[in-house]
């Protein structure tokens, strides 16, 4: 009964850590907010659903079109946007 209820919490965790990628960095989901609605709205973001391969190379040209991302941030903002429409 009792590792039951180990395994059991232990999988309530792992859960958790799962859905909520995005609640984990509460930092991240404000720079993005911040940096990324200076030219369009949240929408445009919230709209789109893209793997990490294509968030890394939408990021890369939002940069280039001048958004103020830091470059050690930008790993953590591109895991964040990839989490959002999951
Ligand atoms: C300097 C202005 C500017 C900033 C800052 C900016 N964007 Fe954009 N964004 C644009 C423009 C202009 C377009 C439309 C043209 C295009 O898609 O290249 C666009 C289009 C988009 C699109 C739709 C096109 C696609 O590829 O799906 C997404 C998603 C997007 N931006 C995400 C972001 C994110 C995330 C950030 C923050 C890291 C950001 N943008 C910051 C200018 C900006």
């Amino acid at each position: 009964m009792k590792n039951f209820i180990v395994v059991l919490v232990s999988y309530a965790f792992l859960f958790t850590l799962m859905v909520s990628p995005a609640a984990a960095q509460p930092e991240t989901k404000e720079l993005v907010e911040k940096k990324c609605s200076k030219c369009h709205n949240l929408n445009r973001i919230k709209k789109a659903s893209k793997d990490t391969a294509a968030w890394e190379k939408t990021v890369d040209r939002m940069i280039k079109k001048g958004a103020l991302i830091p470059p050690e941030e930008k790993d953590a903002v591109i895991k964040y946007l990839s989490a959002l429409n999951k």
